[in-house]
């Protein structure tokens, strides 16, 4: 069974404030797509890695992978206008004989392998799609116009977290729509899929603004390993 990683490296990274592409921000002294290439390279999961790369930044994104000794990236593309696009981008470079592809967004930089090996176990059980998410600890109330309008029953609400997985076939037909998400399990549920969520990882933080950046390299540079 192969698994492709689709890394999604595209976006601007406009809430971080950086001179370059959130990717190529720096995380511990290095790019912060070094992170999860390192780690999806030496899972023992992944068989290859295609990464979409901010468009211009192809080039950099292949020098990045040679330097980090990272032979499972096959492919660097230019990325879309959305997040979403650039996901369908992508999989279009995706091997046919693929069984598994599995998203990962570039801004979460400490992917860990027991988290991928969670996600495969539950397509091993045959499961369409498997996402990672935690439960929320605040309550969480849907508001319109700052008016509460419900609160809703925080056994059933989980956050949920990149990488996901799915059975390829499945995410080929659901990306091929064009429909917009603000994550690929969306797309696959929109297809009538079943998706399954496992256990997440807090440390699975997704880099949005400076501050996320020193907390996660606050975490890098602990003496507890990840
Ligand atoms: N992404 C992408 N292509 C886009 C937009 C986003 O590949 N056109 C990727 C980002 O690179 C990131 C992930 O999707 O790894 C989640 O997006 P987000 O955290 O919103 O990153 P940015 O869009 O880069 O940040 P911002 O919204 O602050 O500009
Ligand atoms: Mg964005």
């Amino acid at each position: 069974m192969s698994v492709w990683a689709v890394v999604a490296a595209a976006g601007r990274g406009e809430r971080l404030e950086a001179d370059q592409p959130k990717a190529f921000a720096q995380l511990g002294g290095r790019p912060l797509l070094a992170e999860s290439l390192e780690r999806l390279e030496a899972s023992a999961w992944i068989d290859s890695i295609v990464v979409v790369a901010p468009p211009g930044w192809e080039e950099p994104v292949i020098l990045l992978a040679e330097e980090l000794g990272c032979g499972k990236v096959v492919a660097s593309v230019g990325g879309g206008g959305s997040r979403a696009a650039s996901v369908r981008i992508g999989v279009t470079e995706v091997a046919e004989d693929a069984a598994v592809i599995l998203v990962h967004d570039a801004a979460r930089p400490l992917v860990s392998d027991l988290v991928v090996e969670r996600l495969i176990a539950a397509l091993n059980e045959g499961w369409d799609g498997a996402v990672p998410g935690l439960a929320p600890s605040d309550t969480v109330k849907r508001v319109r116009a700052d008016a509460v309008v419900e609160t809703l029953p925080r056994d059933e609400l989980r956050a949920v977290q990149t990488p996901q997985a799915f059975v390829a076939a499945i995410f080929r037909d659901a990306v091929a729509g064009g429909r917009e998400a603000t994550d690929c399990s969306a797309l696959v549920e929109a297809q009538g899929g079943r998706v399954t969520v496992v256990e997440g990882d807090p440390r699975l933080l997704k880099v949005t603004t400076a501050d996320d950046l020193a907390l996660v390299e606050s975490w890098l540079g602990g003496s507890e390993p990840l």
